[in-house]
């Protein structure tokens, strides 16, 4: 009788990556094949930014590349290694909510909590661009993040008072 062949499974290799996120750097010895998204959530534990579809449909995985609103399950977390990557962890400094995150509260525009890390960096990157949005430029920015609940028109409303607010600030 033959000897039972042995198959060694392959070797996980890793390989040591330095990320930027929230302006602070941060390590990891990740698998190359690793998603930016799943970084985020199971390396450097940022759980914030919430697992959808990971098929870029959904748009619950939004986090900010240099500013812009990016599906973080569709990127490679390897190609991201030299650019400023912002989760919703970052928008808050220390205790205090940003402008955008006091104005969902109050609002309760943060419904079920699921979609609202997407929601508040695809509504900052809007503000960061456009002080003064319209409700078509709110609708058409959030259009691509998926709310299953009770809908958008407290969101809008919150994105439109914290725009007010800053508009005021401004004056
Ligand atoms: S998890 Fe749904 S678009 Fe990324
Ligand atoms: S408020 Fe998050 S899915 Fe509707």
């Amino acid at each position: 009788m033959s000897n039972p062949i042995s198959i060694e499974p392959p070797a996980r290799s890793t390989v040591h990556a330095s990320f930027v996120v929230n302006d602070e750097t941060r390590e990891a010895a990740i698998a190359p094949h690793k998603t930016l998204l799943e970084v985020l959530r199971e390396d450097l534990l940022l759980t914030g930014t919430k697992h959808g579809c990971e098929l870029g449909e959904c748009g619950m995985c939004t986090v900010l590349i240099d500013g812009q609103p990016v599906l973080s399950c569709l990127v490679l977390a390897i190609a991201a290694t030299d650019r400023a990557i912002t989760t919703v962890e970052g928008l808050a400094s220390g205790p205090s909510l940003s402008p955008l995150q006091r104005a969902f509260a109050e609002l309760g525009a943060a419904q079920c909590g699921y979609c609202t890390p997407a929601m508040l960096l695809t509504a900052q990157a809007l503000l960061d661009r456009t002080p003064h949005p319209t409700r078509e430029d709110i609708r058409d920015a959030l259009s691509g993040t998926l709310c299953r609940c009770t809908g958008y028109l407290k969101i809008f409303e919150a994105v439109e008072l914290a725009a007010d607010r800053a508009g005021s600030a401004d004056a």
